[in-house]
């Protein structure tokens, strides 16, 4: 399947009750052949209006993060653990991630990228371990099916706790170095 496909499968599902409530599927954004591909929580109020991933606070010092380590976001692919917003920013309830997985499986199948970054520990919890703790174990890196798997902190939580901005660098740094080595930079 390609990507545009999938993504109008999604633009028009129904698979559990948050499609009654959303104002767009944030389906995912950047390069579909990137090497990284991050994945965050849930859209919130700003994605939910422009169908684009963290483009709200939280994006926005998401993005300088990349251009610390000198990339942008068409250089990577940002992607959710579900598609569309829940109301008010509640956290996404257990059918509601269940029927939205399927979809970032397939996302993933399709992008093939080298290093799969969870942001933020929603996202750890799904994709890498529902034992992972976030302050232990952010910036590490976890090997499954000949991917790269790491998570970092959520830009929402640096935006509450700016000590936490120093690690957020290393991490970045960290995962930057090791796209540049698995793709012979
Ligand atoms: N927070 C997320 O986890 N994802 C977004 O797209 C925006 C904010």
């Amino acid at each position: 399947m390609e990507l545009s496909e999938l993504k109008q499968i999604c633009d028009k599902c129904q698979r559990c009750q948050l499609w009654q409530t959303r104002t767009n599927v944030v389906f995912g954004d950047g390069d579909p052949s990137a090497d990284i591909m991050f994945v965050g929580e849930a859209p919130g109020e700003n994605e939910d209006k422009t169908g684009i991933p963290f483009v709200g606070r939280a994006g926005q010092l998401f993005d300088k993060y990349l251009l610390a380590v000198g990339l942008k976001r068409s250089d990577v692919y940002i992607a959710n653990t579900i598609k569309c917003r829940p109301p008010k920013n509640r956290d996404p309830n257990p059918e509601e991630q269940a029927a939205c997985l399927e979809y970032l499986r397939e996302q993933t199948r399709i992008i093939d990228p080298k290093i799969i970054v969870c942001l933020g520990r929603i996202s750890a919890y799904r994709i890498i371990s529902p034992d992972f703790k976030i302050t232990r174990d952010h910036g590490v890196f976890y090997e499954r099916k000949g991917k790269i798997l790491v998570a970092v902190y959520h830009p929402s939580a640096l935006l509450r706790d700016p000590k936490k901005k120093d690690d957020m660098m290393a991490d970045m740094l960290k995962i930057k170095a090791k796209a540049d080595e698995l793709s012979g930079k």
